[in-house]
């Protein structure tokens, strides 16, 4: 097998090597960021030889492999493992993507596992989500109404619950804010594109009635302006959504309520 290599400069440094099983014939490396913080100094990549005969398909199968019967200190985030929970989100051959619906056999040669990138590591593929999530709690994801409570339900016509298509999929993976240049650059300010399709999916909800306090929540020159339509973010969804259309009709929405 080639050597492996990293780039030239990078801080992460070759790490501890794991040989396949003995008699394994079918077998592929994967090469997997390591950082722990209770021994800090600078990550670095160790590489696993997996047996796919002994293996399930799926690059979180050779993962919980890894941690299971070679190096049980491999921390990870994983919990349905059918592309549910959106827990397993992890950078796999340069692409965020879920690991539990990713198949081994898409990737030739080795795998290289990072965790999502520009976020913080708590440990190895772990990233630190807080202020993700505290962006997706800004946009206050839960109706808001004045109108007194109808006695059974708030109704919605099959036309306008057909507007939530597209936007209430999505499980909060982070793959798509983690692959976007301008939220890399500003995101303790720009809210990025999983929360702004979360907020769209509120702003557009027929039942919601707090269209405009939500509208001047995102009205700031960073919360929603910094999106480039750069569409990293469509292209990385494992639900196939698109957040920059999204996006685009906040963008909309905001200069129509001008007219
Ligand atoms: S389209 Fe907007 S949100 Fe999506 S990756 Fe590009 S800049 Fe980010
Ligand atoms: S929009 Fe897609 S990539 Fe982004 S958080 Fe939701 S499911 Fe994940
Ligand atoms: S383990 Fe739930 S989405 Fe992968």
């Amino acid at each position: 097998m080639a050597e492996f290599t990293l780039p030239k400069g990078s801080r992460v440094k070759k790490g501890r090597t794991f040989p396949a099983p003995e008699g394994a014939t079918n077998t592929k490396r994967f090469h997997i960021y390591r950082w722990d913080p209770d021994v800090g100094g600078n990550p670095r990549m160790d590489t696993y030889t997996v047996d796919l005969d002994e293996c399930g398909p799926m690059v979180l199968d050779a993962v919980i492999k890894i941690k299971n019967e070679i190096d049980p200190t491999l921390t990870f985030r994983r919990s349905c493992r059918e592309g549910v929970c959106g827990s397993c989100a992890m950078n796999i051959n340069g692409t965020n993507s879920l690991a539990c619906t990713t198949p081994i056999e898409d990737f030739k040669g080795d795998v290289m596992v990072n965790p999502l990138p520009h976020q913080h590591v708590v440990k190895d593929l772990v990233p630190d989500l807080s202020t993700f999530y505290a962006q997706y709690n800004l946009i206050q994801p839960w109706i808001q109404t004045d109108t007194p409570a109808p006695t059974q339900e708030r109704l919605q016509s099959r036309e306008d619950r057909a507007k939530l298509d597209g936007l209430y999929e999505c499980i909060l993976c982070a793959c798509c804010s983690t692959s976007c240049p301008s939220y890399w650059w500003n995101g303790d300010k720009y809210l990025g594109p999983a929360a702004l399709l979360q907020a769209y999916r509120w702003l557009v909800d027929s039942r919601d009635e707090a269209t405009g306090e939500r509208l001047d929540m995102l009205e700031d020159p960073f919360r929603l302006y910094r999106c480039h339509t750069i569409m990293n973010c469509a292209n990385v969804c494992p639900k196939g959504l698109n957040p920059a259309k999204a996006i685009a009709e906040i963008k909309k929405m905001m200069l129509e309520r001008q007219f």
